[in-house]
């Protein structure tokens, strides 16, 4: 089997030494940064915005995965692409001209990701898959972490990574929300390249050592 990665959520993370935590998952073996960015709007919370991208931006090596949980994502991918991000996931349900969308991210020299809710059906995404980077299937209604991992998830993964393989597909599979050490495998094994953790990341004793086992390498 082909080895995944991890994705920290910094959501999870101590904000009062967000810098630290960086370094911190960063050393630990995280091979993305996975940064949530909520509007109070799309989803009911509230989180960060272009300019804490931009500040955290030299703290750390790894591709930024930007995941956009915003109305109207096209008055900000430009912001999140200046302030650093490499990777930028719109919402099928934020975004009316989806094709245009991700094609522009894709002129702004990042790679374009889509996602959507566990509620949204896989054919709204289908004829976007032929041009997208990633697709990133939502394990949990987006707004919070420390969800439950909703078990769809799994058949929607393997969908994904058959339609991949029948049609030449380049996109690498995603998975966000109530991901753990206990359901790595079982996610992995259904197909996902890589891995979104929060709370298991950063509410784990030995950080080092639960990213070690996410990745299946421990
Ligand atoms: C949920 C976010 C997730 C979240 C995952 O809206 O998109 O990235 O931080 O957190 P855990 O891993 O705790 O479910
Ligand atoms: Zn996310």
């Amino acid at each position: 089997m082909k080895k995944r990665k991890i994705a920290p959520s910094i959501l999870s993370a101590d904000f009062t030494c967000l810098g630290e935590e960086i370094k911190r998952i960063e050393a630990a073996g995280c091979d993305e940064i996975h940064i949530d960015i909520m509007d109070g709007n799309f989803v009911p919370n509230i989180t960060f915005g272009a300019a804490l991208v931009r500040q955290i931006r030299p703290l750390s090596q790894k591709p930024f995965d930007v995941h956009l949980m915003v109305t109207n994502p096209e008055q900000h991918i430009h912001a999140f692409a200046e302030a650093g991000a490499d990777i930028i996931t719109v919402h099928v349900e934020s975004s009316l001209h989806l094709q245009r969308l991700l094609a522009e991210i894709k002129q702004l020299g990042k790679k374009a990701g889509v996602t959507l809710n566990p509620a949204t059906p896989l054919c709204m995404i289908e004829e976007v898959l032929a041009e997208v980077d990633r697709v990133l299937i939502m394990s949990v209604n987006p707004g919070f972490g420390g969800q439950k991992f909703l078990t769809n998830a799994l058949e929607r993964i393997a969908k994904l990574a058959k339609i991949r393989e029948e049609k030449g597909y380049q996109y690498d599979i995603e998975v966000d929300g109530g991901v753990h050490v206990g359901n790595a495998e079982t996610i992995a094994m259904a197909g996902a390249d890589v891995l979104v953790a929060g709370s298991a990341v950063f509410g784990a004793d030995d950080l080092e050592l639960v990213i070690k086992q996410i990745k299946g390498e421990a």
